[in-house]
């Protein structure tokens, strides 16, 4: 059973990928009942968000049960990156407490982190080059798995403490935050494409039609790169930056 949590869609891919090369399945984390089969790898699929797993998938794992999930479980986790994971699969194992993580990979995959001056989406050719390269890392992944390995491929980048203990815990803190979402008015056409990309239900449209967030955000973005009409920005600092969503 491969678990997935997914805004702009790679990682969502990635998982179902994996679930297609395993004769896995892939569920969306966050609907639905889980039960392991008797002897079933558990495998968890999340974007790195701010060199850590998203908050809401480790807030996830700390309060919810997984029956059958023991400790013969092979279980491994699958972060989705833009360039680097830092302490992620530290985090995850924090997060995970006394349950076994045993193995852990990265896949490098176009960058959808927009909103702090100086990030932005790759360009047309490094995305393309990320999109290109990602079915041969996703088999060596799936043959690592197939073969219960208990293994760390993974790419930390630099700096990883600086980014994982010091950065990461001020974006869960400050930067998990729906109030900074706008609207242009002009520009929607009440699609509700954000309503239905949002993996938190957390966006419904107002009497006007027009989109409201209702603070139990993951930050994922899904909503403003999946916008038909560009209509969506967090704050001004996203304008002039890119969108993206996996094809
Ligand atoms: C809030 C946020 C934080 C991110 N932080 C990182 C990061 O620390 N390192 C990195 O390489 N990519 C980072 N990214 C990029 C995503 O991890 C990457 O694009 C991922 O594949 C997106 O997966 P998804 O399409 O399943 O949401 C971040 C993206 C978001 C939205």
């Amino acid at each position: 059973m491969i678990l997935w949590f997914s805004g702009t869609g790679n990682s969502r891919w990635v998982a179902e990928e994996l679930a297609k090369k395993l004769g896995d399945r892939a569920l969306p984390l966050l609907e639905g009942e889980k039960t392991l089969t008797p002897g079933e790898a558990l495998g968890w699929v999340f974007p790195t968000h701010s060199w850590g797993p998203p908050p809401v998938v480790v807030d996830w794992v700390r309060s919810h049960d997984i029956e059958g999930w023991n400790e013969d479980t092979y279980c491994y986790m699958v972060t989705t990156c833009g360039d680097d994971i830092g302490q992620c699969v530290q985090l995850w194992r924090e997060a995970l407490g006394p349950r076994q993580c045993q193995a852990a990979f990265s896949v490098q995959m176009p960058n959808s982190y927009v909103c702090l001056p100086g990030f932005d989406v790759d360009s047309s050719e490094v995305e393309a080059a990320k999109l290109a390269a990602a079915p041969a890392r996703i088999d060596a992944v799936a043959q690592a798995i197939a073969a219960r390995q208990a293994t760390c491929d993974v790419v930390t980048g630099r700096w990883t403490w600086l980014k994982s203990r010091v950065v990461r815990p001020w974006f869960a803190k400050h930067g998990v935050d729906d109030s900074r979402f706008v609207v242009d008015e002009n520009a929607c056409t009440h699609c509700g494409v954000c309503v239905r990309s949002c993996p938190m239900h957390n966006i419904t449209l107002d009497d006007r039609q027009m989109p409201c967030w209702h603070g139990n955000c993951a930050m994922c973005l899904g909503c403003l790169h999946r916008c038909p009409a560009r209509a969506i920005d967090n704050g001004k600092a996203t304008r002039s930056k890119g969108r993206y969503h996996h094809p």
